[in-house]
């Protein structure tokens, strides 16, 4: 046993609940710690007292808001901690966040300009198909004000889409701001790509699809948005949210970011607040063309924080943490169907970090059971889906206490 191991145990501390915390923490665990973990989740008896996830209090296990179980990438606190002592100045950037971006999509960047000399000698802003903002959700906003917030506009959406831009229309219609929201139903839980292509009226501004959506999960292919894409006339914006991008498992799968570098008229927006979990310290982009972020610039009222950014470059370098992960949710996808079918359970397979299961009554009550024991998960979509809970991803420990609690409670709430 290490050292650390046999320290902590005379500390008074179950040996169990340090393996859970020491799982989830993603610690370089022995063969026999790692035996002696698999050993205690085959009974079946952990419980969320066993848990100390990353960054939440001991004792409850969060699985609602689509967030990373194991946390950011070292190298991105490294570099927090290694910044963290210039804040009292402006910061004019130092790395090259761009070129990050660019290297991790396979995007070719214009050269410097040297006609774009600014003051001082230093390059004015470099044309980049890259608009950083603090956070993803900001950006969505920015996009509703850019787009329509004028009002006689025209937003469609899919019925249960993660719905933020459609929210901001509704919200512009309250303020006496005319937008006109067309919902589109869904088919198989998935976006209707050819109904929303056939809602498109003279009227229209902006389409939005989410992808993989939350919180169905379900992915469409890069030749159904091609082929969408190239569908929609060329003066209506098309918003692909790709919050979730980074869990799609095939290989193949397509990047869409060529879309936004080929298309005028897209924008593919993306975050650092779900593979790169870093979602409080905000920080999200888009891929647009020039005339889009000169939209957007107008209404832009600051740029993320320099302790974001710097995290946010360091982490996008870290492939191996990426990868490790990605394999968590994988993990996560593979246990909950496997357990699912076995119980009998409907459930929506999912691209995602999270996955949607028809309980097959009322969830409120199971929710609120399974909360009393420690286990978040969430039902936010009730007036869509009255049975049905979306989980979001834990650790490997975490996801096998979320099974438990789940079959624990299903078998006495009604
Ligand atoms: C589909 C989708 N888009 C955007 C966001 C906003 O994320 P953030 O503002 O943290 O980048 C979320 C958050 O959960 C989301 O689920």
């Amino acid at each position: 046993m290490q050292p650390r191991v046999i320290e902590t145990l005379n500390k008074g501390v179950s040996r169990r609940r340090f393996l859970t915390s020491a799982l989830a923490a993603g610690a370089a665990l022995t063969l026999a710690d790692k035996l002696a973990l698999a050993q205690e989740m085959a009974t079946g008896k952990l419980t969320a007292k066993d848990i100390h996830g990353v960054g939440v209090e001991p004792g409850l296990v969060r699985m609602a808001l689509n967030e990373n179980p194991i946390g950011p990438s070292p190298r991105a606190l490294q570099a927090i901690a290694e910044n963290m002592f210039n804040i009292n100045r402006y910061s004019f950037g130092g790395g090259d966040m761009n070129q990050a971006l660019a290297d991790f999509d396979g995007i070719e960047l214009p050269k410097p300009d040297p006609s774009r000399r600014g003051q001082g000698g230093r390059f004015r802003r470099r044309r980049t198909p890259f608009f950083i903002t603090a956070g993803s959700g900001a950006l969505l906003s920015q996009i509703s004000l850019a787009y329509l917030s004028k009002g006689g506009g025209e937003i469609i959406e899919a019925e249960q889409g993660y719905g933020s831009v459609m929210g901001d229309a509704e919200d512009y219609n309250e303020m006496g701001i005319e937008t006109n929201v067309i919902k589109v139903p869904m088919k198989n839980y998935g976006h209707d790509l050819d109904a929303m292509l056939q809602a498109i009226t003279p009227k229209t501004t902006m389409v939005v699809i989410t992808n993989p959506n939350n919180p169905t999960g379900t992915l469409l292919s890069y030749a159904e948005q091609e082929k969408f894409v190239a569908a929609v006339p060329s003066n209506i914006l098309v918003v692909i949210d790709e919050a979730y991008i980074q869990f799609v498992k095939d290989p193949n799968y397509k990047n869409t970011a060529t879309l936004a570098t080929k298309y005028d008229n897209v924008i593919v927006t993306r975050t650092f607040s779900k593979v790169f979990g870093m979602p409080a310290m905000r920080l999200g982009y888009g891929i647009c063309s020039e005339p889009i972020q000169e939209k957007l610039r107008f209404y832009s009222t600051g740029s993320p924080n320099m302790l974001a950014y710097v995290a946010g470059e360091a982490a996008i370098k870290d492939r191996a943490h990426y990868r490790r992960s990605q394999e968590v949710v994988w993990h996560f996808r593979d246990r909950l169907e496997e357990e699912f079918t076995k119980m009998g359970l409907e459930y929506i397979p999912s691209s995602s970090n999270f996955m949607m299961v028809n309980l097959g009554k009322p969830s409120m009550n199971i929710m609120r059971a399974m909360f009393e024991k420690g286990v978040m998960v969430t039902n936010r979509r009730r007036e869509a889906y009255p049975t049905w809970i979306r989980v979001s991803s834990g650790s490997e420990a975490e996801t096998e206490v979320f099974l438990n609690v789940l079959k624990e409670v299903m078998g006495k709430t009604i």
